[in-house]
């Protein structure tokens, strides 16, 4: 009866055989993910939710958005729902203009920066990759501009909320369709037919990641997504699926994950004129693009806790020594004082010179963050060294230990950082954080068995954690989404065997 009412409804609103459940349930997906379906993406809506109620007993749209509204729905349900609703329509080279301003230009600058610095590596990352063929044609673009390019230390990472298309992009197959915009030569170059289809070649698959995130829900910076410190962001053709504000939040989050002079590139019709904070919009040869100034020591707090306060403008962040707290105890104390205008990074070096001359817990926390300051500011060899000091004074800190290992699994020394996270497991055994690490790193081995028991484990402990806490150095990530995220991951290897 009550169905009955609704499609009567529905059609006296002129939206055809769309129930009045599914445009809440429509309403629903757009404020609780800020994914606003267009009108002619309604017809994709309805079937997925009739996919949905087949997959998951629910007898219409009706019972499933009580159980939205009631809260007991569950994630699994609303990620496929997602899943099925995000199309990703995507092909090699999409976007010629694009394209070559990133071979003519972005990377050659970029390449050329890093040579000057003396810093072979480069963090690209493609958000919201669908089936990789945008990071693999990154990749294959760096393979013929950079000649020596087993001496850089690439780190190319897709993620997607669509485990299927992430899947697809970790078997590297691909139809004669999404070669369309390949020429030849790069054709036969990096890949080999196989009767329909065509494969990507070894060498390039293994340049790149790719692993799950939400850009809506999930939080990044991350060290254990390794989002971070990024060099150039491509995040091409997903805002399609978003409303404005849900926009302006995805983009001030991914603001965060550029390291200095950073540039993000975004759809051509995904920008639609808006100043986009911290970030100088700049064109060349008819394409626009984003690129991110100096970073302050406020950028960067922001990007490790969002939620700390913040050091207002005009302010330096200096050091003065230590003083007794209320309780008596020793406290070390840093002061907010107006002399400087400029906030530099270089502070971070000075406060591990001043915390090394103590031997303490605390100093060994102090020398941990500043070291976590300047991770995220890009300067992993730095935090490395201030990490090595800090274990110098004690060997066995877990905290240290674990950054130590983060910073040497970004730099790509898979077996200092394996023997790191091994000894973490043997310190503290129930720490979920230290057999995630271990299993993305036996991935990276090649042992896929090994990465899936470590996977599993990571689950089971992140699952006995009271399920709002946070994981360690991850600014809002909690042991509950840790547990989800994993499981996806979980998924996508166990398909690739
Ligand atoms: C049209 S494809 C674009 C692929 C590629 N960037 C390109 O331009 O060719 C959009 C992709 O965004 C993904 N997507 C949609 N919503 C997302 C979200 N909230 N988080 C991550 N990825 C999302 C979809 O699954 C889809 O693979």
């Amino acid at each position: 009866m009550m169905r009955q009412h609704s499609d009567k409804l529905a059609h006296s609103i002129g939206i055809g055989e769309t129930s009045v459940a599914e445009i809440a349930i429509g309403k629903y997906i757009k404020n609780n993910y800020g994914i606003a379906l267009a009108e002619h993406q309604q017809a994709t809506l309805v079937c997925a939710i009739k996919k949905i109620c087949n997959k998951f007993n629910y007898p219409d749209a009706s019972a499933l958005y009580l159980d939205m509204v009631d809260n007991v729905v569950t994630t699994q349900v609303m990620e496929l729902l997602i899943d099925e609703i995000t199309v990703g329509e995507t092909y090699f080279f999409r976007d010629s203009k694009q394209m070559a301003l990133l071979r003519n230009k972005l990377l050659p600058e970029l390449i050329q920066n890093k040579q000057q610095q003396q810093n072979k590596t480069l963090r690209i990352w493609s958000a919201g990759c669908s089936s990789g063929d945008e990071l693999y044609s990154v990749a294959i673009i760096l393979r013929e501009l950079i000649a020596d390019i087993s001496e850089w230390n690439i780190h190319l990472v897709g993620t997607d909320i669509n485990l299927v298309l992430i899947q697809q992009a970790l078997a590297g197959k691909y139809s004669h369709h999404a070669l369309r915009k390949v020429d030849n030569t790069i054709a036969s170059r990096y890949f080999s037919r196989s009767g329909d289809s065509y494969q990507l070649t070894s060498e390039i698959m293994q340049m790149a990641k790719f692993s799950y995130l939400n850009l809506i829900d999930d939080y990044y910076p991350s060290f254990i997504n390794e989002i971070n410190n990024i060099d150039l962001i491509l995040c091409r053709n997903v805002f399609i699926y978003f409303s404005e504000p849900t926009i302006r939040d995805v983009l001030n989050k991914i603001t965060q994950c550029l390291t200095e002079s950073g540039v993000l590139m975004l759809g051509a019709s995904d920008y639609w004129g808006e100043n986009i904070s911290g970030l100088e919009k700049l064109v060349a040869d008819d394409v626009c693009y984003f690129q991110r100034g100096v970073l302050t020591l406020n950028d960067i707090i922001e990007a490790i806790n969002p939620d700390k306060k913040k050091y207002t403008a005009n302010t330096t962040h200096s050091v003065t020594g230590n003083r007794l707290n209320a309780e008596g105890e020793q406290e070390i104390i840093s002061e907010v004082t107006n002399e400087d205008a400029q906030i530099k990074l270089d502070k971070s070096d000075k406060l591990i010179q001043v915390f090394e001359q103590q031997h303490s817990k605390d100093s060994i926390n102090a020398i941990v963050e500043a070291s976590q300051q300047l991770a995220t500011a890009g300067k992993v060899d730095e935090a490395i060294a201030s990490c090595k000091k800090a274990l110098e004074i004690d060997e066995m800190d877990i905290n240290c230990n674990y950054l130590y290992g983060q910073l040497l699994a970004e730099k790509n020394l898979t077996e200092e950082a394996v023997s790191v996270f091994k000894k973490i497991v043997y310190l503290a055994p129930k720490m979920p954080e230290a057999h995630y690490y271990l299993g993305v790193l036996s991935f990276r081995n090649g042992n896929k068995d090994r990465a899936i028991k470590h996977m599993m484990n990571t689950v089971t402990l992140a699952k006995q954690k009271a399920s709002d806490a946070q994981v360690l150095n991850e600014s809002n990530m909690t042991y509950s989404r840790l547990a989800e995220i994993v499981e996806h991951e979980i998924t996508i290897y166990s398909e690739i065997r």
